[in-house]
């Protein structure tokens, strides 16, 4: 697994003073301390191509073993041409590569991460590993309610039939999907438009469906106690914390459970250290909280079964588990996530509401003459997109 965020950050605090907000609305209330924001030299190519080499260098596999690339976004860079291809290109990924994009809003990186699990599993992968990048810059307008539940980052993982960190537990899934107009982005629009407090409603009911389906999938005999115990663990996709408090308590309350709460510490609590730091990141949200579980949780998880729900508006969900893998958790600490968020730089709301402002003609930008490094975005010439390798 490997994962990048933005240098730059927003004081959550500091937004709520200057939009004349209680913090504690935005601390508390929704669960989110800072949020990432990337610099003009930042994409969603660029995100995905630093999170799929740490994920590279962190397995010891080289761009050779690489046999699929798929990139789950919804805030891709052209309509036409692939993250994916760019991210070939940056990372030198063989010819021989399937390479493609997947969308569907937060559920973009699940559908891919499902196919490629299907491609091991079928015998196509012949010994490569699939490479699954979820990259997304998650954009509401300045002022708007959806504004503190920004952010940005990338997760890539690594698919093969020798998991390191967790064995998705194959023929275990509940899927459900329902056509609804919770939160969209218009193609004319960088800013996404949400219906804010009916998408939370959509994805409780998703939950609902994808829970239940997933249990009658797993067809396990019936037992004591609640549902949910038989996991160590449940990850949630976190738009933002306090969402996955409302999905635990209603899950909690499916299975029965009448102080909802209760469990939510024991249950979730780890998995939400990272994701407060960085805000919403759409596609990679929910493997976010899988990696901070894993680099935060004191306990030994190994042979432990964890449980996955991603939702993506629209819409699409997943309820899956896995069972976390011998050394995974000290591999996942070994990426030092922790210590990267606190490496970053906080920008002030003026510095920030610039980088807003900026990031409208980003696209436009002309390519810097400069030559950077470390997968910047240079700009844009003759109407290609250049990048420092
Ligand atoms: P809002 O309406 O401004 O906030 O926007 P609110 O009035 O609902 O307050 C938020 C919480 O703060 C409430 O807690 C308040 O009580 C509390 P709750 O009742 O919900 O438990 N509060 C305070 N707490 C402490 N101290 C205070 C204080 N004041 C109030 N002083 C909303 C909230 C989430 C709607 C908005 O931020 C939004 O529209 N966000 C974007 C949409 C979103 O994230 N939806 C989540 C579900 S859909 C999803 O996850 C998919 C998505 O990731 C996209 C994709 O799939 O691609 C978004």
């Amino acid at each position: 697994m490997g994962v990048a965020v933005p240098d730059t950050y927003v004081e959550l605090a500091d937004l709520a003073m200057a939009r004349g907000v209680a913090p504690g609305k935005y601390v508390e209330g929704l669960g989110v301390t800072r949020m990432g924001v990337p610099l003009v030299n930042e994409d969603t190519v660029t995100l995905a191509a630093r999170a799929a080499r740490m994920a590279l260098e962190s397995a010891g596999c080289s761009p050779e073993d690489v046999g699929l690339l798929v990139v789950g976004t919804e805030t891709a860079v052209d309509h036409s041409k692939p993250v994916a291809s760019y991210v070939q290109g940056l990372l030198g990924l063989p010819t021989r590569c399937r390479i493609f994009e997947t969308k569907h809003a937060c559920y973009g990186g699940t559908a891919a991460l499902q196919m490629a699990l299907d491609w091991v599993r079928s015998g196509s992968a012949k010994g490569r590993k699939a490479l699954i990048v979820c990259s997304d810059i998650a954009r509401y307008g300045v002022g708007t309610p959806g504004e503190p539940t920004q952010g940005a980052g990338a997760v890539a993982m690594l698919v093969s039939d020798t998991p390191a960190l967790l064995a998705l537990e194959a023929g275990k899934t509940g899927v459900y999907s329902k056509d609804v107009m919770d939160f969209w982005r218009p193609l004319y629009s960088k800013d996404a438009l949400v219906d804010g407090h009916y998408s939370v409603q959509c994805y409780l009911d998703a939950l609902e469906g994808a829970y239940r389906a997933y249990q009658e999938s797993a067809a396990e005999p019936a037992g004591e106690g609640a549902y949910s115990d038989r996991f160590a663990a449940l990850v949630y996709h976190v738009p933002y914390g306090k969402m996955s408090r409302k999905a635990h308590r209603h899950l909690r309350t499916l299975d029965g459970d009448t102080a909802p709460d209760a469990s939510f510490d024991r249950l979730v609590g780890n998995s939400l250290v990272l994701p407060s730091q960085v805000g919403n990141i759409y596609t990679g949200s929910m493997y976010l909280a899988l990696a901070s579980l894993l680099s935060t949780a004191s306990q030994d998880l190994t042979g432990q079964r964890v449980g996955l729900f991603s939702y993506g508006s629209g819409s699409c969900a997943e309820f899956f588990s896995g069972v976390v893998q011998a050394g995974a958790q000290e591999r996942v600490k070994a990426l030092g996530l922790e210590a990267r968020l606190t490496r970053r730089r906080a920008l002030s709301i003026p510095e920030y509401e610039d980088v807003m402002r900026a990031r409208e003609h980003l696209d436009e930008r002309p390519a810097a003459d400069a030559a950077g490094s470390g997968f910047r975005y240079q700009g844009t010439r003759d109407h290609k997109r250049i990048y420092a390798t």
